[in-house]
């Protein structure tokens, strides 16, 4: 089979997007495809067009490659892909939205209203503490927490070198830890906690350079509390009309047993060391077995 690699594009994760899209070129390879690796730009319908792959591998994140456009492109050229669909792709990539249908399925999510960044930088757009949210970006692009006790709100929103859109997503902040629960197959792969080193959060620096972050798989949380993640996630993806893997983030604070769903990332970060990765590994799948299953699972 030949198998073309997206990846790269121009969304705000297009570093992050080449890193996921070279290991998995070089884990199909091993596993016996026939990999062209494309970089993804203006020109990649043409460029497609002339390769007539058997399947593409969706490497992409963000804007263009994880919001329902490429996938439509790749459905009007009659193309097999990796991952989520159109209607999928589209409404998980809208953090507000994603939301709304989730929590209709049942999954507790957190307060939260849509602002401009420069109305958010004007007034506080909730009592702090608070999350401020690019709405349709990835990887912590963006994100801002507004602590408690903090009078006014950040000004660095409202600067004209903000790399993202205007929308953003205003969301209570929930205390303690940070989780996430990979879906493969309609079946959860386990659940990861994740600490950041240094920063206060999980934010860019964190998981993208070394040692920013610790994974802690399976996480060390109650039974019970591990058992609700794998559902909320596995609603999430079924709502949300999910296809092949993808990992739902969760934030659980001990203190007061609150548990919220915080977006399903329908093309979760896949470097051999990414989350989604892990948990295969944790679940008796290596990262070949992996990307090959996603080539086999690739449909339109
Ligand atoms: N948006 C990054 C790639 C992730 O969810 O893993
Ligand atoms: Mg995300």
């Amino acid at each position: 089979k030949h198998v073309a690699v997206l990846m790269g594009g121009w969304s705000v994760e297009r570093e992050v997007s080449l890193n996921s899209g070279a290991g998995c070129a070089a884990a199909l390879e091993r596993a016996g495809f026939r990999v062209t690796r494309v970089d993804v730009q203006r020109d990649i319908a043409a460029v497609l067009e002339k390769l007539r792959p058997d399947v593409a591998f969706n490497g992409l994140h963000g804007r263009f490659g994880e919001d329902g456009t490429i996938q439509g492109m790749l459905e009007i050229m009659g193309i097999p892909y990796t991952h989520s669909g159109v209607l999928a792709s589209a409404l998980a990539i809208r953090k507000d939205k994603a939301k709304m249908v989730v929590a209709a399925a049942g999954v507790p999510v957190a307060h939260g209203v849509n602002v401009t960044r420069f109305e958010a930088a004007k007034r506080h757009a909730l009592p702090p503490p608070y999350v401020l949210k690019p709405i349709d970006e990835g990887s912590s692009v963006g994100v801002v927490i507004v602590k408690k006790g903090r009078e006014h709100p950040p000004q660095e929103i409202a600067r004209p070198d903000w790399p993202c859109g205007d929308l953003l997503l205003a969301e209570t902040f929930i205390a303690g830890r940070e989780l996430t629960c990979a879906v493969m197959d309609g079946k959860s792969l386990g659940v990861t906690e994740i600490r950041a080193a240094t920063g206060e959060f999980y934010d860019y620096d964190a998981k993208y350079a070394k040692g920013g972050s610790i994974h802690i798989c399976p996480a060390q949380i109650l039974p019970n509390i591990y058992q609700r993640i794998e559902e909320c996630a596995l609603t999430a993806h079924q709502a949300i009309g999910c296809r092949g893997v993808s990992r739902s983030d969760f934030r659980y604070d001990d203190e007061t047993d609150t548990l919220v769903w915080l977006e399903v990332n329908t093309q979760p970060g896949m470097t051999e060391t990414s989350l989604v990765p892990e948990l295969a590994a944790h679940a008796g799948m290596n990262f070949s077995e992996l990307v090959t299953w996603m080539v086999e699972d690739a449909s339109l």
